[in-house]
């Protein structure tokens, strides 16, 4: 099968295309190099001896998309590209609606109009808002505290709409809790611009000796050592995931959400230890405020992914920080 992954040299979606490589698919990759680097497909290659084809482009721009589909027989496409910092989306909103919903429009128009009505969506467990408590399941109320969060909600409720109008569609929105970890290869790996805003690079920075020490937000929260708990689940478990979703999207048509974590919560103190002892490296800290917007649980109810795509994370807490620590000690620089 052929399929095309936009946003697929960025982190989730690099290691989605090894995975389906490796399973003797064929990938084409649609990525503008926002938040990635070209040097991905090299490493991709190392590790599955092929290459994706690859297309710089925008999925905002309908000539991109066109020229896409017109040389390619897709079967389906897994969309992966969008802008993802939460901070920075209060800052810009409007980049952040015109990349992520705007463009997805563009591409869903593009894709009725090529005949490819099968779609795998990068949601996120932020579409659950605030008010929900864990472990979160599907059939919950959404809402979004942000910008980003809201380009998230905004498009997973077109894709009911456009499922809705026209039956022939099959679209999974597979809503992911907190992806960290890395290829066991050690050579893709997550690759942040500047200073991290998640807890899994930002500890790696500081052990490598990049950052000085780790900010821990909040020791107060309701969690059993006061830190904010959440769902880390391994990169290549999440991949998969991909993989199982495009496996049955045959058989669900409609337009379905999925979440893809592993049910198990970890606190950041607990992130930190456990780094501490594979890394041998100390991670020095210190206890600041809490960070606006965050809440103190979030981990999900992972048995609809279990059923409808017979998949479920395999990787443990310790694999995805083993995995963070080759990937970031053996390219402190990320890709440069
Ligand atoms: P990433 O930034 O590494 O990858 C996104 C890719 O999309 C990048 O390669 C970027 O260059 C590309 N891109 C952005 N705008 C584009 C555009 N207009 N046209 C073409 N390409 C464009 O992020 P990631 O962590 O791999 O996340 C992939 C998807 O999963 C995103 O939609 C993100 O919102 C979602 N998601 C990520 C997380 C997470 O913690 N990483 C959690 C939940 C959901
Ligand atoms: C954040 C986003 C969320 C997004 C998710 C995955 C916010 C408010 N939420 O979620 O929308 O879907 O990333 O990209 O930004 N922490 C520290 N110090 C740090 C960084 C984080 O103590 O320097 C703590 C946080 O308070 C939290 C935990 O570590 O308790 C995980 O944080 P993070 O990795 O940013 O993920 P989320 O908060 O789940």
């Amino acid at each position: 099968m052929k399929y095309l992954l936009t946003g697929g040299t960025g982190y989730i979606g690099s290691h989605t295309v090894v995975e389906l490589l490796e399973l003797g698919h064929e990938v084409v990759i649609l990525d503008n190099l926002a938040n990635s680097s070209v040097k991905v497909l090299e490493r991709v290659e190392k590790i599955c001896g092929k290459r994706p084809a690859f297309v710089e482009g925008n999925i905002c721009n309908r000539d991109d998309l066109d020229k896409v589909f017109t040389a390619h027989q897709i079967e389906a496409v897994v969309h992966f590209a969008g802008l993802k910092a939460v901070g920075e989306s209060n800052q810009i909103p409007l980049s952040y609606y015109h990349n992520n919903v705007s463009g997805s429009v563009t591409l869903f128009q593009a894709m009725s109009d090529h005949n490819v009505k099968k779609l795998v969506f990068s949601s996120s467990a932020t579409v659950y808002g605030e008010n929900n408590v864990s472990p979160l399941d599907e059939s919950m109320p959404t809402s979004a505290t942000n910008p980003y969060g809201q380009t998230k909600l905004m498009i997973e409720n077109i894709l009911v709409d456009l499922a809705k109008s026209d039956s022939d569609w099959s679209i999974i929105n597979l809503r992911y809790f907190n992806p960290i970890g890395a290829h066991a290869s050690g050579l893709i790996g997550e690759n942040p611009n500047g200073i991290p805003n998640n807890l899994l690079p930002y500890v790696a920075q500081v052990a490598v000796g990049r950052l000085a020490e780790l900010n821990v937000f909040g020791d107060d929260y309701d969690t059993p050592d006061g830190t904010g708990v959440r769902d880390y689940i391994h990169v290549v478990d999440l991949a998969q995931g991909h993989v199982k979703a495009l496996e049955k999207i045959d058989a669900h048509n409609g337009c379905h959400a999925i979440n893809l974590g592993t049910g198990n919560g970890t606190s950041v103190l607990q992130i930190v230890e456990s780094f501490k002892r594979v890394s041998g490296r100390d991670i020095p800290f210190k206890i600041a405020p809490r960070r606006a917007g965050d809440i103190a649980t979030v981990f999900a109810h992972a048995d609809k992914a279990a059923k409808a795509l017979n998949w479920q994370a395999k990787l443990d807490l310790n694999a995805m920080i083993e995995d963070t620590w080759r990937w970031q000690s053996n390219n402190p620089n990320g890709y440069e």
